[in-house]
């Protein structure tokens, strides 16, 4: 046990955990230089709903922020959280918008791309693993872990072996909830590396406050690589400390590549970024404490907020227990999928619907029917017969691969853009985000056509918030 690879996350999970996605490039670039210096494995910095935020609240085009965090991070690879054949969105999406996705994000500096699949059916990976490797860029392969009758070692075990088998270059245990306990990481990282033959990436949350303590188990059990946030932006529902992991770890002769004094310059930095957000109530300091609750419920962080939120505009903040303890009852009726995006939001919508409505799917929204009729993948457990009919009755259930099903979209999607789609970012924004893409192209090519000359990157990042 000579070291261990540390990923930063404060670029993408953390304030996606902690304030919705909302750090904008300009609170980024000014660090990242000393950032590609600090001895990272990677920088997460871009995928998971950086995109989203980035067009719908930002205003920010995501493809400029990746290009200008590669430009200043020439030594540290740079990685994106991909959901499969969802890729950054919620539904899935054909093959060729797979490849033309991937091929873009390779190209403007995506060097590790974390893949995962909301059912962990590999199946849905296919598509994005070939893709990636016609980039020639690293393809890590990710298991959701979540905890259920049928999630055993064995399961595991068996996963990981087929994800390695597939040409995965790393594999990463993907803890979304916080809940993988020390316990259970000090039996479950020697079986998975057992099987697999490159190297393993856990990745936990601090919610529910025992994160450090796996992070040691896992690593002394044999992990390659683990994620960790920067102080400011650590603990709570994002990821725990790099620097407490890297003090900690090298006073144990854990050699973590790690420059102490450069994390103290980062942190120095990104607590006036922290300081902004907290005066200005996008981050809730309240999500900042750890939530033992989470190994109870066994319910991601960001899941509780939302359901928290959906009953307070329903007027039925009292209905919050009855509908925490209908999510695992709604997770077992559909075979225990991980709960992780998009299946979170979906269970937590129809708990909230079979809470609110009184009776067990009496509403029942068009994903759970599409989810049950196979157009997501293979359930971990399967879904029983009768329970399956009393919702989608006689409909087809497909057992094959979803994205079979698709046929090509990119040009269709780009003929439908017409004058808008400028080139293919343009065309991914729209087939990603249709609504507010179109709206933010829109905007986008309006504020151009208005300057006298293109807009200067600078100018745009210096402007006041
Ligand atoms: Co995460």
């Amino acid at each position: 046990m000579s070291g261990v690879l540390i990923n930063e996350t404060v670029l993408r999970d953390a304030h996606q955990s902690l304030m919705a996605t909302r750090m904008s490039t300009e609170d980024m670039l000014p660090i990242i230089e000393e950032m590609d210096k600090a001895g990272y494995y990677a920088l997460e910095c871009w995928g998971g709903a950086t995109y989203d935020s980035a067009i719908r609240f930002l205003n920010e085009d995501p493809w400029e922020r990746l290009r200008e965090i590669k430009k200043r991070a020439p030594n540290t690879k740079l990685m994106m959280l991909l959901r499969g054949q969802n890729l950054i969105g919620y539904r899935h999406y054909a093959d060729d918008l797979v490849d033309k996705f991937i091929e873009n994000a390779a190209k403007n500096g995506i060097d590790i791309f974390r893949i995962f699949d909301a059912l962990n059916d590999p199946r849905n990976l296919q598509a994005s693993l070939k893709a990636v490797k016609k980039q020639g860029a690293h393809a890590q392969l990710a298991i959701a872990y979540t905890t259920s009758d049928v999630h055993t070692i064995e399961y595991y075990t068996d996963l990981a072996k087929q994800l390695n088998d597939m040409g995965a270059d790393s594999i990463c245990l993907k803890d979304m909830a916080g809940i993988l306990t020390p316990a259970v990481a000090k039996d479950l990282i020697p079986a998975i590396k057992a099987v697999i033959d490159v190297p393993l990436n856990v990745h936990t949350h601090a919610t529910s406050g025992v994160s450090q303590m796996t992070y040691l188990v896992a690593v002394k059990a044999g992990v390659d690589i683990i994620d960790t946030a920067i102080s400011p932006f650590a603990e709570g529902t994002s990821q725990p400390s790099t620097e407490s992991t890297a003090l900690a770890f090298n006073e144990l002769g854990i050699n973590t590549h790690l420059n102490i004094d450069r994390l103290e310059k980062i942190a120095e930095y990104f607590k006036s970024i922290r300081n902004k957000y907290l005066e200005n109530k996008t981050l809730d300091p309240k999500i900042l404490f750890p939530d033992p609750k989470a190994l109870i419920y066994q319910v991601p962080g960001g899941m509780l907020s939302n359901l928290n939120s959906q009953l307070r505009d329903a007027g039925a903040s009292d209905k919050y227990d009855a509908v925490l303890n209908e999510v695992p009852n709604v997770r077992e009726d559909l075979g225990f999928p991980p709960l992780v995006t998009p299946i979170s939001q979906m269970v937590g919508t129809q708990a909230v619907f079979n809470i609110l409505t009184g009776e067990r799917y009496k509403m029942v929204p068009t994903e759970i029917k599409d989810y049950l009729k196979g157009n997501y993948g293979k359930s971990p457990a399967p879904i029983h017969l009768e329970f399956r009919q009393s919702i989608i009755g006689d409909d087809p259930v497909i057992d094959s691969r979803p994205a079979d099903h698709l046929k090509p979209e990119f040009e269709q999607l780009k003929e439908e853009l017409g004058n808008l789609a400028k080139n293919d970012e343009d065309v991914l924004t729209y087939a990603l985000f249709p609504q507010v893409g179109r709206q933010y192209l829109e905007n986008k090519y309006k504020e151009a056509s208005t300057e006298m000359e293109p807009i200067k990157i600078q100018a745009r990042y210096a402007k006041s918030i």
